[in-house]
C-alpha cells in the first residue's frame, strides 16, 4: 500500500486526452469543443456571466463556445503539446505552499487549475462556505451532492434555497435503485443502527460519489482539521486522492482539494455570517455536522460535533467512505482483520455479485494446482477494509458483468489476515489489490502489472493473456 501512496504523489495536471465534460458522472468522450473551452479556463468569467443561463440548463454550456475556427484548433493543439511538455505537479509542495493561503486564495488556485473538470461537493452543512468563496473568486464553478435519499427534509429546503441564492444548478448524485432495493429489502431501512453504516454508506453515498468522481480531474470538499481529532487531523489543503479516481482512471489521477481545512469550525460561522450567506435551518436546532436524518443528531453544547453523528458507533474513526484515505492503514488493518466492527464496523465484504466467484483457501489451491484449466481466471486479491480495493469495486463488478459468458470466470479471494502471508508467498500479493490471471494452459498466475483498474484496461489484459 505504501508504495501505491507513493507513486500517486505527484500527478501532471494536463492529461494529453482531456474530454469534453457533460455532465457529473456521465460517460465523455475526446471532444476538441471542450478542449477549447479548457485551455481557456484560466479566463476569467463573473458569476454574472456564467450564470446568466436559462434555469435548468448546465452552465458548462455557457463556459463551453460554441463556434470552433481552424485557427483556434491550431492554437489549442500547440497549448495541448505545450502543458504536456510541463513537468508533473508536485501535490505534497503545493500543499506546503498552501498550507498558510485562505481558503478563497485555494479556491482559486483550485478553479484555476481544473476550469471545469473540479467541482465542489456541498453536503448541505456550513460547508456552504465553499460555495460563497467560489463565488467571490468570480470563476465559474460546479456544485455536485449526493442526495442518499435519507436527508432531513429542512436540508432539502436548504438545497432549493442555495440554488436560488447563486443562481446555480447543484448536479445531484443518486443511488442506484437495484442497490439501495436490495439492500432495503434484505436488511430493512434501519440496518446501520444494527451492523454499522458502512453497507449503507457504501449504497447511498460511496458509489455515487465514485460515479461522480470518474467524470472529474479534482474535487474540492468541506473537510476541516478539527472537524474530527481522530481522522481529520492531518488533512492538507490540497492531495492526491487517496482513494478515489477521477477521469483518467487508475491511481493518482484524482485530486482533491480542502480549502477550509486549517480554519476553525468558529471561523467558518463569523464568514458566513459576514457574508450573510444562507444556512441549513437545523443548525438552530442544536444540529453542527449534518448527514442522513437517522445517522445525526444535535449535539449539546460543549460536545464535539462528531458526537452528533453515527453515535452509537466508535467516536474516533467516523469516517462514512467520502473521505476514508483519513483513516491509516494500521486502523482500517486491525479493524479488518481482528473480526472486530467496532472500529469501522466496516468489514461487510465487496465485489458481491453473482458474476464473481468467492473463492477459497482450497478453491484458488486447486487453481494453483492445475496445469490444464478448463477456462482461464482473473482474480482479484483484495481485504474488504482496503480503500484502493473500494475503489476498484465497481469496475470489477462491471468487469465481470462484461466478461459473464464469455468463457473467463471473474473471482475474488479475501488474502488478509491469517490468509496474506500464503498470498504473499504463492500469488505475489504486494499490496492490496492485486489482481492476478491463470491462463488455461500454464500453471504460474500473471500478475496484472499495471495502477489502471477501468475496464478497458483489465480487458486489454485479459485479452492480451487469453
Ligand atoms: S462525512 O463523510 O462525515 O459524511 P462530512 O459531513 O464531515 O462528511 O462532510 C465533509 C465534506 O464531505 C463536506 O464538506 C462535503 O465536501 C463532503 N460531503 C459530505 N456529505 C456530502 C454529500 N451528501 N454530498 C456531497 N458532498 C458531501
Ligand atoms: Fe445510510 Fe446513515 Fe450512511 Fe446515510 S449516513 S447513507 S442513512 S448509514
Amino acid at each position: 500500500m505504501a508504495s501505491a501512496t507513493a507513486s500517486i504523489a505527484s500527478h501532471t495536471i494536463v492529461c494529453r486526452d482531456r474530454r469534453a465534460t457533460t455532465q457529473i458522472g456521465a460517460v465523455r468522450h475526446l471532444n476538441l469543443v471542450s478542449t477549447i473551452s479548457q485551455s481557456n479556463s484560466t479566463r476569467r468569467l463573473t458569476v454574472g456571466q456564467l450564470h446568466a443561463v436559462e434555469p435548468g440548463k448546465r452552465a458548462e454550456a455557457v463556459v463551453a463556445p460554441t463556434a470552433v475556427s481552424s485557427g483556434a484548433v491550431a492554437e489549442v493543439e500547440k497549448k495541448v503539446e505545450e502543458a504536456s511538455a510541463l513537468p508533473p505537479v508536485n501535490y505534497e509542495k503545493l500543499a506546503a505552499q498552501l498550507e498558510y493561503a485562505s481558503p478563497l486564495e485555494i479556491m482559486d488556485k483550485a478553479l484555476e487549475m481544473f476550469g471545469d473538470e473540479i467541482a465542489i461537493a456541498f453536503s448541505g452543512a456550513e460547508d456552504v462556505a465553499l460555495i460563497e468563496y467560489a463565488k467571490l473568486t468570480g470563476r465559474p464553478f460546479r456544485v455536485f451532492s449526493l442526495d442518499t435519499g435519507r436527508l432531513d427534509p429542512e436540508t432539502y429546503e436548504f438545497f432549493d434555497k442555495v440554488e436560488k441564492h447563486y443562481g446555480i444548478r447543484i448536479e445531484y448524485m443518486f443511488p442506484d435503485a437495484g442497490e439501495v432495493q436490495a439492500l432495503v429489502r434484505t436488511k430493512g431501512l434501519f440496518s446501520f443502527y444494527e451492523d454499522g453504516h458502512q453497507e449503507c454508506c457504501r449504497v447511498r453515498k460511496v458509489r455515487p460519489l465514485r460515479r461522480a468522481l470518474k467524470g472529474l480531474q479534482a474535487w474540492i470538499t468541506g473537510q476541516r482539521k478539527d472537524q474530527s481529532p481522530g481522522t481529520r487531523a492531518s488533512i492538507p489543503v490540497v492531495q492526491v486522492d487517496p482513494s478515489f479516481e477521477g477521469i483518467g482512471g487508475g491511481a493518482g489521477s484524482l485530486i482533491k482539494w480542502n480549502p477550509v481545512a486549517n480554519v476553525d469550525g468558529k471561523d467558518i460561522w463569523n464568514f458566513l455570517r459576514t457574508m450573510d450567506v444562507p444556512v441549513n435551518s437545523l443548525h438552530s436546532k442544536g444540529y453542527v455536522s449534518i448527514g442522513c436524518q437517522p445517522c445525526t443528531r444535535p449535539v449539546l453544547p460543549g460536545q464535539h460535533e462528531r458526537e452528533g453523528r453515527w453515535w452509537w458507533e466508535d467516536a474516533k474513526a467516523k469516517e462514512c467512505g467520502l473521505h476514508k484515505g483519513n483513516i491509516s492503514q494500521d486502523e482500517a488493518e486491525k479493524a479488518g482483520t481482528n473480526g472486530s466492527v467496532s472500529t469501522l464496523n466496516g468489514t461487510a465484504d465487496i465485489f458481491e455479485t453473482k458474476n464473481i466467484v468467492n473463492l477459497s483457501r482450497s478453491g484458488i489451491e486447486n487453481l494453483l494446482k492445475l496445469e490444464n484449466r478448463a477456462e482461464p481466471w482473473i482474480v482479484v486479491l483484495y481485504a474488504p477494509w482496503c480503500p484502493f480495493c473500494q475503489g476498484m469495486e465497481a469496475s470489477y463488478v462491471e468487469l465481470a458483468d462484461v466478461l459473464s459468458g464469455s468463457g473467463v470466470k471473474v473471482g475474488k479471494f479475501r488474502a488478509d489476515g491469517d490468509q496474506k502471508p500464503f498470498a504473499q508467498n504463492e500469488l505475489q500479493l504486494r499490496s492490496f489489490p492485486t489482481i492476478i490471471f491463470f491462463p488455461k494452459h500454464a500453471s504460474r498466475p500473471i500478475k496484472y502489472p499495471s495502477e489502471q483498474r477501468d475496464v478497458n484496461s483489465l480487458l486489454a489484459f485479459i485479452n492480451a493473456l487469453r
